[in-house]
């Protein structure tokens, strides 16, 4: 089943991958930013058994200062990347747990792990999906369920136009094709990865990140305020 809003476009791609693959799909042209459409969605996902698998890859990015980025860009990446992602989540997840079998993947971003000076609300959307993610691996451990997160520098795909930054401004050194960030996430996927970045070669450096992350957390486990801001003398 694919989900986007271009009726034409899904049709076309349905109709290859029945051909190249000869199997059955089907598609839904909806806008997952709008609530009401969103509503209907996670309905016929909700009450569909045979979804073994969800992809939630649908996203959008508008990038600019905070201070100028307008109502409806603001309120498109909140809904898309944040609340259609939760809600599909949530639409296969009590089905997923009661049969201990299915899966999740949920596309973030390394921006998710960092935030320019223009791209504050597409990172702060994208630290919703890691810190969301992560939590429901923890939540499905030791269940049938798996769940993948996904944290993808620069590709190449109509994004990155749609966000107001075009791929000509990049540097193409570091943009990787769509096809070898899908073959990459595959790959992690296969390989048992709970967290895959197509991009990065060192995996020990977000090993490294992660576990500062948890030396803060439990640096912070601790009634008494830190002494730098003991009332001075
Ligand atoms: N490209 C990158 O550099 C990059 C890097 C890190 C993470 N990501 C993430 O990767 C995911 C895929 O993005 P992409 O790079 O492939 O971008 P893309 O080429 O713009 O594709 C976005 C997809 O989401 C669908 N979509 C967007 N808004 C939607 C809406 N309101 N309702 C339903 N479907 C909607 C689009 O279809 P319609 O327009 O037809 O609705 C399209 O299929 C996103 O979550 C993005 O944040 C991308």
């Amino acid at each position: 089943m694919l989900i986007a809003r271009r009726a034409n476009r899904l049709e076309t791609i349905a109709k290859s991958l029945k051909k190249q693959y000869g199997v059955a799909i089907g598609w839904i042209a909806t806008d997952l930013g709008n609530p009401i459409e969103l509503d209907d969605v996670v309905r016929t996902i909700a009450s569909d058994k045979s979804v073994t698998l969800l992809v939630n890859n649908a996203g959008t990015s508008t990038l600019g200062k905070v201070a100028e980025s307008k109502p409806e860009d603001l309120t498109a990446m909140i809904n898309v990347n944040i609340v259609a992602l939760t809600r599909l989540t949530i639409a296969v997840l009590s089905g997923f747990k009661e049969r201990d079998r299915g899966t999740i993947v949920n596309i973030g971003s390394v921006l998710g792990l960092h935030s320019l000076p223009i791209s504050s609300i597409y990172s702060g959307a994208k630290g919703y999906v890691l810190n969301f993610t992560r939590g429901l691996q923890d939540e499905v451990a030791g269940t049938g369920v798996r769940v993948q997160l996904v944290l993808p520098a620069a590709i190449a795909t109509d994004i990155w136009a749609i966000s107001g930054v075009p791929l000509s401004q990049l540097d193409p050194k570091t943009v990787m094709t769509a096809e070898d960030a899908v073959n990459a996430i595959l790959a992690g996927f296969d390989s048992g990865e709970s967290i895959t970045l197509p991009s990065v070669e060192d995996v020990e450096l977000f090993a490294n990140y992660d576990k500062a992350r948890m030396q803060v957390l439990a640096a912070s486990q601790t009634s008494a305020p830190a002494s730098r801001y003991s009332p001075k003398r």
